[in-house]
């Protein structure tokens, strides 16, 4: 319908939703950020209380105590570092720095750096690189990978499997054929239930928080995933049924 200044009334309101949904989505993040950051500074400083008032009546100090106060101290700094990355990934202050990559030593180099966790859960990790090269910036496209791979290992049971994949695709209509580098991260873990999977790229969103916080995890692991792969003008989708394991597919465009 077009009113008396031309203009689509039906797109004004569309418009006006938007904006109000944006705005909601921004007072939420800031209500889910200020709450992340009091668990852990509540805890830090309830321990350094009791630490000070232990010390100044002459008791001594539990390590215990100070062990926590690390530990807690250590998850507000990944905190804080997640959200950075998240707000430079998703506002584009940082230029994207996209080069031929080698797919096999760009998963090389993140799954050595996670070696020592998989070793102690007894999990393993393959690599199978049946497309060998991405275009993708090399610091964006490991975080990317470590993120995937870390959640897979840290979420899936011990002994489990655990396999980066890279295959070319080639998708399009009207004789413009897209082609696209496609990485998976594939677990056969216990699977994530459907009523989750439309939420999972939200920041903060975890399906059992008290154990995402347990192993340190932000929450925001994935929901930087999804930004990274917007700004490559690629996607992120995710298939995983309960029982038979989990699957990440990352879609880079080839060009
Ligand atoms: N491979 C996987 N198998 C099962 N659950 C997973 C897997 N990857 C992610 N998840 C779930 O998705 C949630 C969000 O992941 P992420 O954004 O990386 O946050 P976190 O900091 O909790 O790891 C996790 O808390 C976990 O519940
Ligand atoms: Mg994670």
């Amino acid at each position: 319908m077009m009113n008396q200044n031309g203009t689509n009334q039906n797109g004004n309101a569309e418009a006006i939703d938007a904006l109000k949904r944006t705005e909601k989505m921004r007072i939420e993040f800031v209500a889910n950020v200020s709450h992340e950051l009091r668990t852990p500074l509540t805890s830090i400083k309830g321990y350094a209380e009791t630490l000070l008032q232990d010390l100044t009546e002459g008791r001594g100090a539990d390590p215990e105590f100070v062990k926590i106060i690390v530990k807690n101290s250590n998850r507000l700094l990944d905190l804080i570092q997640d959200l950075l990355d998240l707000s430079m990934i998703e506002s584009g202050v940082d230029e994207l720095s996209v080069q031929e990559l080698d797919t096999e030593e760009v998963s090389q180099h993140a799954v050595k750096h996670l070696e020592r966790f998989a070793l102690a859960k007894g999990t393993e990790v393959k690599i199978d690189c049946k497309a060998k090269v991405v275009y993708a910036d090399p610091k964006r496209l490991d975080q990317v990978l470590t993120n995937l791979v870390n959640n897979a290992i840290k979420y899936c049971p011990a002994h489990s499997i655990i396999t980066v994949k890279w295959n070319s695709e080639v998708s399009g209509s009207k004789g413009g054929n897209q082609k696209w580098t496609v990485l998976e991260v594939i677990d056969n873990g216990n699977g994530i239930p459907a009523s989750h999977l439309d939420r999972l790229f939200e920041r903060f969103y975890r399906i059992d928080k008290g154990r995402s916080r347990e192993t340190g995890g932000t929450g925001l692991g994935l929901s930087i995933v999804k930004h990274i792969l917007q700004r490559h003008n690629g996607t992120v989708s995710v298939e995983s049924t309960v029982g038979v394991g989990t699957r990440f597919i990352c879609r880079f465009p080839n060009s």
